[in-house]
């Protein structure tokens, strides 16, 4: 599947199969994990994959997801952030972004888990020293076979329009501008990128030789890094593909426009 498309379906599973990993799905899962674990940008985290996932679910039930929700799994992978800083929680969402779609590739379902902050007696219990430096799970497994006719569940998102600005933040561009620029097709796949409560707080500022990520600051940033990471490797992987062959780079975080803060910068 070319990788707009893979975007535009990926989808949230939050119903799994009972179903536990066979040697061969684990030792591919295995594998894929190293493989990002190798990478520059994997230097401040750590990803463990935990086969045992039922004992995780009964421990997290109550305790983590929306509203205490927990999505039951037969297996979870956990992200690590090696020290607490924003580039650490940026990167980490990144590289497990990266991870899922490849999770996804193996023909496993996924479920991003978001874990309460700070070392609770329950992550202590299943994650000991580690507790606090975990603030996300995601369970993988196999999707429960859906009912005939029950409508595909959807969130909706954003248009470009809402999330895509012209050089002063945040004044609309044309469409016209970003597909002379090659970037409509860009944008209009990353707006399907998967968020936090599908918040999507993200905006784009586009200029004439760099692309400025803003992410939304109302309650605390540290929710929407995560997020940011997410859409920076859709956008990276995309921008790549279009030959735009760039880093994001991180900014210091303290220039704000309205609700929002300048998180990283592409250059064109
Ligand atoms: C960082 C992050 C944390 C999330 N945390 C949870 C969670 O705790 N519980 C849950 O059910 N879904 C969680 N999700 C899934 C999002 O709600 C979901 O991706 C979003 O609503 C879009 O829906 P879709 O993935 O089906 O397109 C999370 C997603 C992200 C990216």
């Amino acid at each position: 599947m070319i990788f707009t498309n893979f975007i535009q379906n990926r989808r949230s599973v939050r119903l799994f199969q009972t179903k536990y990993l066979d040697d061969d799905m684990k030792s591919s899962v295995n594998n894929a994990i190293e493989r990002v674990l190798d990478e520059e940008k994997s230097s401040g985290i750590d990803i463990k994959p935990i086969y045992s996932g039922f004992e995780v679910y009964n421990e997290l039930d109550g305790k983590a997801g929306y509203s205490g929700v927990m999505v039951k799994a037969p297996a979870y992978i956990s992200l690590k952030y090696k020290e607490i800083n924003p580039a650490n929680k940026i990167y980490g969402a990144f590289q497990m972004e990266k991870l899922i779609t490849r999770l996804i590739g193996l023909g496993l379902d996924i479920c991003w888990i978001t874990l309460e902050p700070g070392p609770t007696p329950e992550k202590v219990k299943l994650f000991g020293d580690d507790a606090e430096f975990i603030e996300y799970i995601v369970a993988i497994g196999y999707a429960e076979e859906k009912k005939p006719f029950t409508p595909e569940a959807t969130s909706g998102r954003k248009e470009v329009s809402e999330i895509v600005f012209g050089d002063e933040p945040f004044k609309s561009i044309s469409i016209e501008e970003l597909n002379r620029r090659g970037l409509l097709d860009i944008f209009s796949s990353i707006r399907f990128a998967p968020s936090h409560k599908n918040l999507q707080p993200w905006k784009f500022v586009v200029s004439n030789d760099k692309v400025s990520l803003y992410i939304l600051n109302n309650e605390s940033i540290d929710i929407s890094l995560g997020d940011a990471g997410i859409i920076m490797y859709y956008f990276y992987e995309l921008a790549h593909g279009s030959g735009i062959k760039s880093e994001w780079e991180i900014c210091d975080l303290n220039t704000k426009v309205e609700d929002y803060v300048l998180l990283a910068e592409y250059k064109l």
